[in-house]
């Protein structure tokens, strides 16, 4: 059987193949992220839909609704094909009032990675990222503590690899130094390019960079530059966000969120836009800090 093809062609992510077009799974809970979706067979349509195009790489946390996320996705994939890698994230909790305090007490950590195996409905998480930093991005702390927790996990082996999220390039360095990681996420797109050195870096090491937020997330993307270069190539300004990203670095691997089938599917089909040198050109300088000459 030959393999559906999406834009970006593919990366190992460390013992895995996977697409680097995936998806995003947070936008499937309900209003910000919390409880039910409003439309649940949507919801599941959307991921069905996406292993049918293809996707191999499915982002979610333990925190979307809180449970919410995974249990639509046990309900819409279990038993999961050999091919799909379903990413989590552990770090964090929800309150009442929809807020996302940190848990990162080792305690804490176990809890979220056995709720997330039960709620998947796995013996072994295919890959979990420690979640550092709050709501507002990266914060400058040691990870150490949390992150030996996760080593520990492994070990034990309900943990198959490990990635870092919302972190800083020195908390990249930090964890590198105690365990292998085969992924960073943290909020990157053509408008925040906070990390062009760090996504430089991990490709050279081989190792993933997933932008989350890669269409803006909760504010969509929104320059004339990138207008311009999506009317001059007879596209959307989203296709053309995701496009640049896929050309930006080969270890960019891509999860936009959405919560329709239809979005789905226009966002696989215009990530597939080839750029011009021209294109690149308007696009880069969009998020580029002004007055520097290299990323
Ligand atoms: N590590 C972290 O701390 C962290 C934080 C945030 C997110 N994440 C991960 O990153 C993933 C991506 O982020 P995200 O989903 O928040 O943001 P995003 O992918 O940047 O954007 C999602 C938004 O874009 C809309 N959208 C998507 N395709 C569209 C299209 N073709 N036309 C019009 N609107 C479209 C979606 O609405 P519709 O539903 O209407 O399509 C949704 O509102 C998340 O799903 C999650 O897995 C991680």
């Amino acid at each position: 059987m030959s393999s559906p093809s999406l834009p970006g062609g593919a990366w190992n992510l460390g013992d895995s193949t996977v697409n680097r077009f995936g998806y995003g799974a947070m936008q499937l809970a309900g209003p910000w992220v919390m409880g039910p979706p409003a439309d649940r067979e949507g919801a599941l349509a959307v991921l069905r839909a996406a292993v049918e195009i293809g996707v191999t790489h499915i982002d979610t946390s333990i925190a979307y609704g809180p449970r919410v996320t995974n249990d639509i996705i046990r309900e819409a994939l279990h038993p999961y094909p050999p091919s799909l890698l379903v990413a989590t994230k552990v770090g964090g909790r929800r309150d009442a009032q929809g807020g996302w305090p940190t848990a990162r007490r080792p305690e804490e950590l176990r809890e979220q990675v056995l709720d997330s195996l039960t709620t998947l409905g796995v013996e072994s998480l295919d890959l979990v990222y420690l979640r550092m930093g709050d709501a507002q991005g990266p914060r400058a702390a040691s990870l150490a503590e949390p992150f030996e927790a996760l080593v520990a996990l492994q070990k034990e082996g309900l943990v198959r690899q490990l990635g870092v999220t919302n972190v800083t390039a020195e908390q990249v360095d930090e964890a590198r130094a105690i365990a292998p990681i085969v992924s960073v996420q943290n909020m990157y797109n053509l408008a925040h390019r906070h990390d062009d050195a760090l996504i430089d870096r991990l490709a050279a090491d081989g190792i993933a960079y997933v932008p989350f937020f890669p269409l803006g997330g909760f504010t969509p993307l929104q320059s004339d530059a990138l207008s311009a270069v999506a009317a001059r190539r007879g596209s959307t300004p989203m296709a053309v966000a995701l496009a640049w990203l896929l050309h930006r670095s080969p270890n960019i691997l891509l999860i936009p969120g959405t919560s329709k089938v239809a979005h789905l599917r226009e966002n696989a089909a215009g990530a597939a836009l080839t750029l011009a040198a021209e294109d690149l050109d308007e696009l880069d300088r969009i998020g580029r800090p002004t007055g520097s000459a290299a990323g």
